[in-house]
């Protein structure tokens, strides 16, 4: 493990404050609320309906005249989006290359908090710096079937993981004095039909799965921003769902933000209006716009509230809502800090996201890490070797200062005279399949090499207006199968043949189907998309400047049928419907209770050392549980273990997980080093939701806490008696 730089201490000093527990609902400040009393009653109808809708592509309207600028906008979830004009085409004018962060799945495989804000930090310091009122982000939509087009933006199958990831990324954002805005609320689960397609879920799937991520975000990490989602959910459409909105968000929760539409998400008027929207977005209007006059909340509600049909009392709603998120954040009235731009500091913090969230499959014989003073050559194999990722995805792409590929990562790591070939082995193009040639030009190299390492996987697409030709991992589409596209498997199979010694490191954002080579490959990395800094990272780990830490946020299933969501759910649903019917049994929940064996499972992730359990302590002090034991690397090389806890009922009314995560800790520790973890479980984390009563029912009986190294992996446990 590195030493820490300045920035991680001063970033963790800043994290433990943040983490001061928040109320249960969003609080009000005085002196805000006059000021927005104060212009409120200074708008005119017509200024006031200005405000709460889109005027170009990524604003909103200002109201000069009293000093209310335009609300800028921008994606998203890992880097500030290039710059648009005032419609729909890049600028490009040059000025907006910034720092490409990995993307969402790879900070949460950190399982570090502390990465979250720093990971917020650099995005709201460069959005700011770029004139940037909010940031897209981040997405946390539940990781329910392998094939959603989208998984790499989001963080986890589980709700604890990403409730602790997401608070930490939006005070980073937010302590820059810019918003973030949590998205996409709620089940934008699949990419297919997700503009109109209804969800339908049971009100425990709701509570227990699919809303905590929200809640976190709301409750205690005080996001001043929710987008809505394209989808519908129980017949209404996300963005004005009475009960999501109006009654959960905004009631529940006591969110005090503003919601805005996904982009083209609203659909109607009234509806919209009532249904708790307060900002409409990207409406799709024709391009160029003819006028953004004719948004649903332009010229339409302007007359419906004259007609008397809606009262002007829901517009001032509205319109105090965007008012508080400008004052909040120093746009009326007051001077902003000046922000940073993709400086070398926050390169640090891309580089280390992607040295934590890498993660190790597999090694055997420990042929991890290379030796980079006796090895001679190796074959590097793979388009993904050398290829490009922050421009593709869809409206996540980034324009980075710089991106370094693996292939260059690992030219920049080699010492003496380590001779690298690399062969492309397979093409990067939709429907493309193996191909002869390439594979023999790769299988030529492994052979003469003493280590083959192929980089495949999933990809994005280059071009967003060509993302759907080339891209697995991007928006507006999923995935059509969980299999290695390209001809992959081929080309592994025979690199296999060729050099018994290789090593497969897969992008993308999530499983695939590896079980045709998996057996005979020696060690294989997931590394998501990681970044600028992730060529780097990848060759760091692979020669063993960095010990990797990383551990999977999802479960891996062998094949597509044993994913919860085609087993025992539906996707991609009808042409209207989509029902959840797999309920709670989402990711590990499904596959540790029905006993289905995943390739890898939810947690896992090896080391270079390696980590001993031990000294479970369990005791009720009746207001909670503590939870402590001791974890030690007894290896020889520093690194770092994230230790989690699970609980389990051993006895319910309802049917309940196998076990569910409610702590963790990422543990830093030298070689022969030990220390005591500290579990504190509040009665929340033995609870399950209760349909009948509509509340959190803690069913008195025995329950189990388990700690361990991954969710098949337990290490330690003991029961007690609530
Ligand atoms: C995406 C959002 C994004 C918005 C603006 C939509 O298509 O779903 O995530 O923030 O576009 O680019």
């Amino acid at each position: 493990m590195r030493k820490p730089h300045l920035l991680r201490i001063v970033l963790a000093g800043a994290f433990l404050f943040a983490f001061i527990k928040a109320n249960a609902q969003q609080k009000t400040d005085p002196a805000t609320e006059a000021k927005i009393e104060s212009l409120l009653k200074q708008l005119t109808l017509a200024e006031k309906i200005k405000m709460i809708h889109g005027n170009s592509s990524f604003t909103s309207g200002g109201i000069e005249r009293l000093g209310i600028p335009e609300l800028v906008t921008s994606d998203g979830p890992h880097g500030v989006r290039p710059e648009h004009g005032r419609d729909w085409s890049l600028d490009n004018k040059g000025g907006d290359s910034s720092t490409y962060l990995p993307v969402g799945l790879t900070l949460a495989s950190t399982w570090n908090p502390k990465l979250g804000y720093a990971f917020g930090s650099v995005l709201g310091s460069e959005a700011k710096f770029r004139g940037k009122d909010v940031i897209l982000g981040p997405g946390i939509n539940i990781l329910r079937t392998p094939l959603n087009g989208r998984n790499f933006e989001y963080m986890s199958e589980d709700p604890y993981l990403i409730s602790k990831m997401v608070v930490g990324y939006i005070k980073g954002v937010q302590d820059q004095g810019i918003s973030a805005c949590i998205k996409h609320y709620m089940a934008n689960n699949q990419e297919v039909r997700r503009d109109g397609i209804n969800v339908e879920m049971s009100e425990r799937a709701l509570r227990e799965i699919y809303l905590p991520g929200f809640k976190a975000a709301v409750v205690e990490g005080g996001v001043n921003t929710l987008m809505g989602a394209y989808n519908r959910f129980r017949g209404e459409y996300c963005t004005y769902n009475d009960y999501l909105i109006n009654k959960i968000l905004k009631g529940e929760w006591g969110f005090k933000g503003l919601v805005m539409s996904d982009w083209g998400a609203i659909h109607s008027t009234k509806e919209a209006l009532l249904g708790g929207a307060d900002l409409e977005m990207g409406t799709d209007i024709g391009t160029p716009a003819k006028t953004f006059d004719e948004f649903y909340f332009a010229n339409p509600a302007l007359k419906m509230v004259q007609s008397g049909e809606v009262q002007e009392s829901v517009i001032d709603e509205k319109v105090r809502r965007i008012l508080r998120v400008m004052v909040k954040t120093n746009m009326i009235g007051a001077k902003r800090t000046p922000g940073a731009y993709a400086t070398t500091e926050h390169a640090k913090v891309a580089k280390q996201v992607a040295e934590e969230g890498i993660i190790l499959l597999k090694n055997q014989g420990n042929i991890l890490p290379l030796n980079k003073t006796t090895i001679k050559s190796l074959a590097v194999i793979g388009a993904n070797a050398n290829r490009d990722n922050a421009m593709g995805g869809g409206s996540s792409q980034v324009r980075p200062k710089y991106e370094v590929t693996p292939l260059e990562g690992m030219q920049a790591c080699v010492v003496n005279n380590t001779g690298i070939r690399f062969a492309q082995g397979y093409t990067i193009a939709r429907n493309a399949k193996a191909d002869e040639k390439l594979i023999a030009e790769a299988v030529d190299a492994a052979k003469k090499a003493k280590v083959a390492i192929v980089f495949g996987g999933w990809t994005h697409g280059y071009d967003y207006s060509k993302w759907s030709d080339n891209a697995y991992d991007a928006e507006g589409g999923d995935k059509p199968d969980m299999n290695m596209p390209f001809g992959q498997d081929e080309l592994i199979s025979q690199v296999i043949k060729a050099n018994p010694n290789t090593i497969v490191v897969l992008f993308g954002g999530g499983p695939m189907d590896i079980t045709k080579w998996e057996g005979k490959a020696k060690a294989i990395l997931q590394v998501g998309y990681p970044g600028q800094e992730g060529g780097n990272a990848i060759a760091e780990v692979l020669f063993g400047d960095i010990n990797p830490s990383g551990k999977l946020t999802f479960s891996w299933p062998k094949k597509l049928e044993d994913s919860p969501a085609h087993k025992l759910g539906e996707y991609p649903g009808d042409s209207i419907n989509v029902h959840y019917k797999e309920d709670i049994f989402v990711g590990y929940r499904y596959f540790d209770t029905y006993k289905v064996k995943p390739q890898f499972a939810f947690g896992h992730g090896l080391s270079y050392t390696k980590f001993d359990y031990s000294d479970l302590q369990v005791s009720n002090t009746g207001k909670e549980v503590r939870v402590s034991f001791t974890v030690k690397n007894t290896g020889k090389t520093a690194g770092a273990e994230v230790v989690q806890g699970y609980v389990k009922d051993l006895k319910a009314a309802v049917k309940r997980p196998e076990k569910e995560l409610k702590a963790f800790e990422k543990v830093f520790l030298k070689p022969g080093e030990a220390k005591q973890v500290f579990f504190p479980l509040s009665e929340d984390a033995f609870k399950y939701f209760d349909e009948k009563s509509m509340n959190w029912v803690l069913e008195p009986g025995q329950f189990e806490v388990l700690v361990g190294a991954a969710s098949d992996d337990i290490k330690l446990k003991k029961k007690l008696q609530l």
